[in-house]
């Protein structure tokens, strides 16, 4: 009962916290969302520069790393997470060598149109799972301790930053995860870190397993669900 009145109690001040839809405004990332996206300079900069670790599709990989799911992800999360690894507020090696170290996102603009032309990709739900161990369990948990945050299908909410984590892989979810619960994610939400603190690691394996389950609307799903798979059978060898 305890632990239920904490999390209630964390849940109402981030929401206090983020009740003024015009706080994001006034931001650097604020800033980027304003802009008028250009989709095509988006697919330039994505195809010549991030294909290799989130495919084509977007849709990540869970062979030789954990690559996330970029498609259908809120535009303003993008943004954000972005920014955030661009100033080191969320470590991000493989993406400071790649990508920041090379100015290869240099302007606002860049940031607006990568992420916009990302977020309209369809999804697959084809993603990496969990063990199928205690998927009941942790429909429970996400109920109690992430629903109010995340959403009913956990769809994220864009105007909060919040990510959207339907069908993202459940290996990149477990690191991230308990990166957040480490306390070793820079930029992760302090509401979020107090209220998980208390789950067990079979809560959390259950609960992303849960996650990694849920589809897509049927909208934001993509018609032929097969990876283009050059990459992954690179990968796989
Ligand atoms: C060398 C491999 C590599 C390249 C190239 C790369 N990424 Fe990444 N990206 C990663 C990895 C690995 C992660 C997971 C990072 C972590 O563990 O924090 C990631 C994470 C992300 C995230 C965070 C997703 C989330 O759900 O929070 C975004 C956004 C992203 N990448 C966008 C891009 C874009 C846009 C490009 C091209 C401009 C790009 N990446 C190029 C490897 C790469
Ligand atoms: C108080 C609101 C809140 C609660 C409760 C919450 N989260 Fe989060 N979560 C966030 C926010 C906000 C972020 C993004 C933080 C950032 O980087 O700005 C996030 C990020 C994440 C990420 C990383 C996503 C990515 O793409 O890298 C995962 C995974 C996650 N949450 C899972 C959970 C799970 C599972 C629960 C329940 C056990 C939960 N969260 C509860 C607000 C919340």
């Amino acid at each position: 009962m305890y632990k239920f009145g904490l999390n209630v109690f964390f849940i109402f001040v981030f929401f206090l916290l983020n009740a003024e839809g015009g706080e994001v405004t006034n931001t650097k990332y604020g800033k980027v969302l304003a802009l008028k996206p250009n989709l095509e300079h988006g697919a330039a900069l994505y195809e010549t520069n991030c294909v290799l670790c989130h495919e084509m599709e977007g849709w990540g990989s869970i062979y030789g790393g954990d690559f996330p799911q970029l498609a259908g992800q809120h535009q303003s999360v993008l943004v954000k997470q972005l920014l955030d690894m661009r100033d080191e507020k969320r470590v991000n090696q493989p993406m400071m060598e790649a990508v920041f170290s090379k100015n290869i996102l240099q302007l606002p603009q860049d940031f607006a149109d990568v992420a916009a032309y990302v977020s309209a990709l369809p999804m697959t739900n084809e993603n990496g799972k969990g063990k199928d161990e205690d998927v009941i369990r942790g429909g429970e948990v996400y109920k109690k301790t992430c629903m109010a945050c995340h959403g009913k299908h956990a769809e994220g909410n864009a105007k909060a930053m919040i990510p959207l984590l339907e069908s993202q892989h459940y290996g990149y979810m477990l690191t991230q995860f308990m990166a957040i619960k480490a306390g070793h994610r820079g930029n992760a939400d302090p509401a979020m870190v107090a209220v998980i603190q208390n789950l067990s690691d079979e809560d959390i394996h259950a609960v992303l397993d849960y996650i990694s389950r849920i589809k897509p609307a049927k909208d934001k799903r993509a018609m032929e669900q097969n990876f283009s798979g050059i990459m992954d059978q690179f990968k796989a060898h």
